[in-house]
């Protein structure tokens, strides 16, 4: 048992370590998971019995109401190793901030930071062996909580469970996308859930995706419910562009999500004093950009993939090529300064990083 001031946690150490398994160079995104987990339960308003155990199933009632209605909010955040093979966290008090914000507005129980933190920092601390160190290459940590009710009334569930898994985790997407404009299928609106993580914001563009995939798409650019005109996010990811050296980005409201590394991004550029808008963004100033020769660059800016560069768009039948990628000085500074920051290789002015013991 680690007792800290005011959290417990009780530890249940694996005696089946998996982590000589791991081929560092062959990670594939989302497909092997560390050693251990971390779970707490919430009964009669209390969160209780935090515990890290080795990381398997969990039985689970088939009445289980997150299961039908959707009560299910998650995170998803990096620990990164140095050259020293000390371990960080990137912000994880904001994605503590975001995982309460989300249970809010999906009726649920909100996480005291004490045991975010606490189960973090112990966890990691147990998978330290887990965290790959080689360029580009990170822990992928993924917070979530569920509504335990057994119950299949719509009511929020009174009973509730976090967890935490990990992840290593390499490149995200090998290659720059190429993204399709959707003007036909929504991911969010006007007072609706897309500022939040609930699963069911991902659930739902699973369909739309994939007809764009078999259209020779990789990803979907969202776009305004009302008249598909303004530019929203980029698959999962915030959507950024670069046009004749300002940096453009939707605002934050109730259809974007407030992404980290998008703020990240957005504090870099203004570090480096280069000009930057949140605002709307419609598919006509993008296109006419594009005619003028302005149109520099286009990327998302995600937990998962940090930068992932867009190839080429496509709008109502015809493709925009985007400028190589290679000649792209925004999004590969900034990419290369994350890494670096993150790596340890740059200073950390803005306090991101932190240490797990
Ligand atoms: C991200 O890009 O950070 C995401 O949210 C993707 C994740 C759902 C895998």
């Amino acid at each position: 048992m680690i007792t800290t001031e005011k959290v417990s946690i009780k530890v249940q150490q694996t005696t089946n370590s998996r982590v000589g398994e791991l081929d560092y160079n062959k990670i594939i995104f989302g497909h092997q998971f560390s050693d251990h987990m971390f779970l707490v339960d919430y009964n009669d308003g209390v969160w209780h019995d935090a515990q890290i155990i080795p990381y398997g199933p969990v039985p689970m009632s088939p009445a289980t109401s997150a299961l039908h209605y959707g009560q299910a909010i998650f995170e998803g955040m990096k620990a990164y190793k140095n050259d020293k093979g000390e371990v960080f966290l990137f912000r994880p008090y904001d994605n503590h901030k975001r995982i309460n914000i989300s249970a809010e507005r999906m009726a649920m129980a909100t996480i005291p930071e004490e045991i975010f933190m606490e189960g973090l920092k112990q966890l990691i601390s147990l998978d330290k062996g887990w965290v790959p160190d080689t360029d580009g290459s990170s822990l992928y940590i993924r917070p979530f909580i569920i509504g335990t009710d057994e119950f299949i009334g719509v009511k929020p569930s009174d009973n509730y469970r976090f967890y935490i898994i990990t992840s290593p985790a390499g490149k995200y997407y090998n290659a720059p996308v190429k993204v399709l404009v959707e003007t036909n299928y929504i991911r969010a609106v006007e007072g609706g859930v897309g500022y939040v993580k609930a699963s069911g914001n991902y659930g739902r563009s699973l369909f739309p995706t994939k007809l764009a995939q078999q259209r020779g798409y990789q990803q979907i650019i969202w776009t305004d419910s009302k008249n598909h005109r303004y530019l929203e996010e980029s698959g999962t990811m915030n959507l950024m562009v670069v046009i004749d050296d300002v940096l453009i980005t939707p605002p934050i409201g109730d259809t974007i999500l407030a992404g980290i590394t998008r703020d990240s991004v957005l504090t870099l550029a203004r570090d480096w004093k280069m000009k930057v808008q949140e605002r709307k963004i419609s598919i006509d100033e993008v296109i006419d950009a594009h005619k003028r020769g302005t149109l520099e660059e286009m990327f998302g800016t995600g937990t998962a993939a940090t930068i992932a560069h867009i190839a080429s768009f496509g709008f109502e039948g015809k493709d925009y090529e985007l400028p190589a990628t290679e000649g792209r000085i925004f999004s590969n500074r900034v990419a290369q300064e994350l890494e670096n920051i993150r790596k340890g290789k740059s200073e950390d002015k803005h306090n991101w990083m932190v240490k797990i013991d």
